[in-house]
């Protein structure tokens, strides 16, 4: 269901298929024995499919490169790519049973989209620089959110020149696009797993994470890799809840701290949770005008659910929480639901 909604067909029936050969013990009960007790949010199923697109982008199954558009392939139904991936997965089965263990690493520059509107909200209601704190940062793509083009709606936002164009991100309405440019200050975020835009190994693990039938979505990630070479942008190996210290969210008179996040929470247990929450709020009761606060995040409401993912904006001094906009799970399409 979340890969149909995400615009992937293929993995929805791949993934069909894939269940049904579980339950007959083939090769991908094989890839997959021993990880039955991964709970759901992990994504176990997606950290399959990932295994399996690195081998045909990495030419080690030609085969399966031959139907998927990503590597390359004509974009085919998936009653061809089920043979070509299970013949991958019988021919690879330790490779497939090692990345597959290995915990869901993705990075989507589309969900700067969803968080751009708050972030100009956040820019037009106080005028000051940005301090930004992302939780689940990962190779740090949407710390440089700034830095995209975005185009939707008839309207659009950030240099024409950049290299990251998204396009047809916005549902009409547009969400109000103002000031034209904006001043980040700094850049940092926090992940356990955090992953290097300069590391071969750690591009292959994001590209890989793409849905194979999502070739503009690999053209953005791999034009935002490149874009984070002369952005730079720290993110610490850490957890949430470690990272985010009452020292680092303390006030910065002439800065504005945002704190934000997309497709995080649902990683996080839940005193880790708590902690994070507590330390917004204490951080928040400090804020003042010369000193705000901001934490926007992108998240699904219940991401067991089919509910489309929201993006909601708290800022303090005042501490109001208000719903911005709907999104898809990769940031597109993002629909304006407050008021400017
Ligand atoms: C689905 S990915 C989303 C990555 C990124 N926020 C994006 O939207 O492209 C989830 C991220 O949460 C990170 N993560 C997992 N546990 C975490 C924790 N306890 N604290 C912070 N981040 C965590 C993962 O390593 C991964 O990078």
């Amino acid at each position: 269901v979340g890969c149909r909604r995400g615009g992937s067909p293929l993995y929805a029936a791949l993934l069909e298929r894939a269940a049904r050969d579980v339950e007959a013990g083939g090769p991908a009960w094989e890839a997959l024995r021993g990880r039955e007790r991964d709970p759901l949010g992990s994504a176990v199923a997606l950290r399959f499919m990932a295994a399996a697109h690195r081998l045909a982008l990495e030419g080690r199954a030609p085969a399966l490169a031959a139907v998927l558009p990503t590597a390359g392939g004509e974009a085919a139904p998936a009653s061809r790519v089920w043979p070509a991936l299970r013949d991958a997965l019988r021919e690879h089965l330790p490779e497939v049973r090692r990345l597959a263990a290995r915990a869901c690493q993705t990075n989507e520059p589309g969900r700067s989209a969803a968080l751009l509107p708050g972030f100009l909200l956040l820019a037009r209601r106080f005028g000051l620089p940005f301090r930004l704190l992302e939780l689940g940062a990962s190779a740090g793509l949407n710390l440089r959110w700034d830095r995209y083009r975005y185009e939707g709606a008839g309207a659009a936002w950030g240099d024409p020149a950049s290299p990251v164009v998204l396009e047809g991100v916005f549902g009409a309405p547009p969400p109000p696009l103002d000031p034209p440019s904006v001043v980040v200050g700094s850049r940092r975020g926090c992940d356990p797993h955090p992953l290097d835009p300069a590391d071969p190994e750690d591009r292959a693990t994001l590209r890989s994470s793409v849905w194979a039938d999502q070739a503009e979505r690999l053209r953005t990630v791999d034009a935002a890799l490149a874009l984070a070479a002369g952005v730079p942008a720290t993110v610490d190996r850490a957890g949430a809840g470690a990272w985010l210290t009452p020292e680092r969210l303390g006030p910065r008179p002439g800065e504005l701290t945002v704190v934000f996040h997309s497709v995080v929470l649902q990683y996080l247990g839940e005193e880790e949770r708590r902690t994070v929450l507590a330390r917004l709020e204490d951080a928040g009761a400090a804020a003042t005008a010369g000193a705000p606060l901001a934490w926007l995040r992108m998240e699904p409401p219940d991401w067991r659910r089919r509910h489309a993912h929201e993006v909601w904006l708290r800022s303090w001094p005042g501490g109001e929480d208000r719903r911005l906009a709907t999104s898809g799970p990769h940031g597109r399409l993002v629909r304006w639901v407050a008021a400017p």
